[in-house]
């Protein structure tokens, strides 16, 4: 099975990759969180930063462009090209109000001729191989099957599925006799996305869908960052394994120009996923979110890595 780190705007950026597939080098693929290109291609120079090769060293890296212009695609993709990139990624599954008011990310499937007409200008100026990112719709999952006539027009390097529409946004139950359309006569490799956490998630995936080769994991990737060894019948994660993540990812960020002022907010962001891993430790997570300066913070940390109660196989969003 092809298994792969889905973008996550905010997580999954350069430094968090370069530490993960440093500690746990068991993802085929690492897709980076969206660049967001103005009319001529130009995007955030910190988003760029983060795609330089320099910034990504030996990282098996694929990044998505957010936009629905053809031409800004067609300029950021000759900029990749440039750097080296041979495949890009088309993102049309983000569902966050302000993108999806400019008809970009999952706004683009509203309106199946526009997102064809986009598509066909894309597909013949192309510097490289373009893969798409799509939910299974914009308002509802029946959707689907004339998004799919649309994609089936062109040679996409790949076809990610994210199995919700856009007003699942990431809690619904993932729609799979929707998704299941995608691997009828695929002309390209189909990968399917959403929710999927633990090694029995992946073996009812593949019970339920023998055919399927290729699989994204995002938040449990990022709860559990042993996931992928796991899927691959390696060992569970540990404790101590977790605490090395968490102190290279700081010294990484720090290292890469974070003020250490920004470092406790930025690193809180992960104990959202790993608040579950430490049952009954309540009050030295309340302690940590209560830190304000990196000292407060780094021993409120060590605090929970050395005396709570560690469980990798808690449950994940159960609640
Ligand atoms: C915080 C956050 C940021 C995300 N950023 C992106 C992004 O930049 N590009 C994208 O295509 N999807 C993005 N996603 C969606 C994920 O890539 C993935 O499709 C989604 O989380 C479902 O997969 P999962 O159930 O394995 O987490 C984001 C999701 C979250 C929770």
């Amino acid at each position: 099975m092809f298994l792969s780190f889905a973008p996550m705007e905010g997580v999954t950026g350069a430094a968090f990759r370069r530490v993960h597939r440093r500690l746990f080098p068991e993802a085929d693929r690492y897709y980076a969180p969206f660049l967001a290109p103005d009319a001529q291609g130009r995007c955030k120079q910190s988003h760029w930063r983060a795609l330089l090769p320099e910034a990504n060293p030996g990282l098996p890296l694929v990044p998505q462009i957010l936009t629905n212009s053809a031409s800004a695609f067609l300029a950021a993709a000759r900029a990749l090209a440039e750097l080296g990139y041979a495949e890009l990624n088309l993102n049309a599954g983000c569902p966050s109000g302000t993108v999806v008011s400019k008809r970009k990310g999952v706004g683009m499937l509203g309106d199946p001729a526009s997102l064809d007409a986009f598509l066909d200008k894309v597909f013949q100026q192309l510097p490289c191989a373009v893969s798409v990112k799509t939910r299974l719709g914009l308002h509802s999952t029946a959707e689907f099957p004339a998004l799919l006539e649309v994609y089936r027009r062109y040679p996409l390097a790949e076809l990610i599925v994210h199995a919700r529409d856009r007003e699942g946004m990431y809690r619904s139950a993932c729609d799979h006799a929707a998704f299941a359309a995608s691997l009828e006569d695929a002309p390209w490799p189909v990968c399917y996305n959403g929710d999927v956490f633990s090694v029995s998630d992946l073996e009812s995936l593949r019970a339920e869908f023998p055919n399927l080769g290729r699989v994204m994991l995002g938040r449990g990737a990022v709860r559990d960052p042993a996931l992928f060894r796991e899927l691959r019948g390696g060992a569970p994660l540990g404790r101590e394994e977790l605490c090395a993540f968490h102190d290279a990812l700081l010294e990484e960020l720090l290292a890469e120009g974070l003020p250490p002022v920004y470092a406790p907010a930025r690193m809180k962001e992960l104990w959202y996923y790993w608040t579950c891993l430490f049952p009954g430790a309540d009050k030295q997570l309340k302690a940590l979110k209560k830190s304000r300066d990196l000292p407060a913070y780094r021993s409120a940390a060590s605090v929970i890595f050395t005396s709570a109660d560690f469980d990798p196989f808690s449950l994940f969003l159960s609640s």
